[in-house]
């Protein structure tokens, strides 16, 4: 049976955590062995909020290395720079004949950019849903891999995708948000505040670049209390985080044992962190240290570059050619 086809964009900004690791990218990894994915950098989209172009390229190569190091295999995805696949920008074009000035404007993502930056709305913040959805459906993807914050923009890519079939003959299908398992994993913040994120409380968020000391530092300093006085009490959701981080990184078992002590009222919670603290650093070095390596290896990064967009621009070039002659574009 043919694969079927996934794609999804990774942005480039900020340093990935373990929030990204554990909710996204181990997703992407197991992704990766049974289905087609298109797996790209959405440079494009990070110009709407116009960064410096000095910090484009160590930006894009931070997060592909991030990504490598985490397991995503170049040679199973296609792992490329959206700005790499020019068929991109066209279809976009051609959408955008079929988006709408007024629903552009009611999407929430949209609506809260205006709030945030009012002297910057420019048209590629409005018509980002657009380009998004021209990232999908280039390659005529029925899966997509995003969180619960990217759903709208399905939706739009959907709507889209109707319209041109309508318009112009039945052609795209309409690519439906995936997740791998109904559980979606969520890593807290260490300081017990919200997800961990790159943007809010750092010092409680482990970075997958931070050094051994920083990460026994950081999770030395987790919230906890004075543990239960009763048996099997309810877990704190802050403590229940702590088990969730170490049944991801520690060998089996050793959870089992810390939740014995847990429901038995003789926890402690300094050895129980000191232990995490071990295997989190034994967890994340490998990562660090391998991401390090590439991200100075500019030459093997321009050639994932390459060989990716060939991948996606081999797929995307079919789309084009077919849309252009559905539309009457071939003279
Ligand atoms: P951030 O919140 O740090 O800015 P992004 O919004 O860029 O992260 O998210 C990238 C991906 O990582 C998304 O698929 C998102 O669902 C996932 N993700 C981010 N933070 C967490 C978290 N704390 N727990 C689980 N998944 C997360
Ligand atoms: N908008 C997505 C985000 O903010 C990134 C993205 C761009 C994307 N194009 C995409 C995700 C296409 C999935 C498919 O995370």
């Amino acid at each position: 049976m043919e694969k079927q086809i996934v794609v999804s964009g990774i942005r480039s900004t900020g340093y990935l955590h373990l929030g990204n690791y554990f909710g996204a990218i181990q997703n992407y990894i197991k992704m990766q062995e049974e289905y087609n994915c298109y797996f790209f950098v959405a440079d494009y989209h990070s110009l709407t909020t116009h960064p410096d172009p000095k910090e484009l390229r160590p930006s894009v190569f931070r997060v592909l290395s991030e990504n490598i190091a985490s397991g995503l295999d170049p040679e199973k995805v296609a792992l490329y720079a959206q700005s790499d696949v020019p068929e991109i920008p066209e279809l976009y074009l051609m959408l955008n004949m079929l988006a709408y000035k007024g629903e552009l404007e009611k999407v929430p993502t949209f609506k809260d950019k205006v709030r945030q930056h009012p002297d910057n709305v420019n048209a590629g913040l409005l018509t980002y849903p657009v380009l998004m959805a021209a990232d999908i459906l280039i390659h005529r993807a029925v899966k997509v891999p995003v969180g619960k914050d990217q759903e709208q923009h399905l939706e739009m890519a959907r709507n889209f995708a109707q319209r041109f079939n309508s318009r112009y003959g039945e052609f795209f299908p309409e690519p439906q948000v995936f997740r791998f398992s109904d559980e979606t994993v969520k890593i807290m913040s260490l300081d017990g505040n919200g997800k961990m994120s790159k943007s809010e409380n750092i010092n409680a968020t482990i970075f997958l670049s931070d050094d051994d000391d920083t990460i026994r530092k950081k999770i030395m300093k987790a919230k906890t209390d004075s543990g239960p006085t009763e048996h099997n009490s309810v877990m704190p959701d802050y403590i229940q985080n702590l088990f969730v981080l170490m049944n991801a990184v520690s060998a089996p078992g050793i959870t089992d044992t810390y939740r014995s002590a847990f429901n038995g009222c003789n926890i402690r919670y300094g050895d129980m962190k000191k232990q995490l603290a071990e295997d989190m650093v034994a967890f994340v070095g490998p990562i660090r240290e391998k991401a390090a390596e590439l991200y100075k290896d500019e030459d093997t990064l321009r050639k994932i570059l390459k060989d990716g967009a060939e991948k996606a621009r081999a797929s995307s070039s079919v789309t084009i050619r077919e849309a252009r002659k559905l539309m009457g574009i071939n003279y």
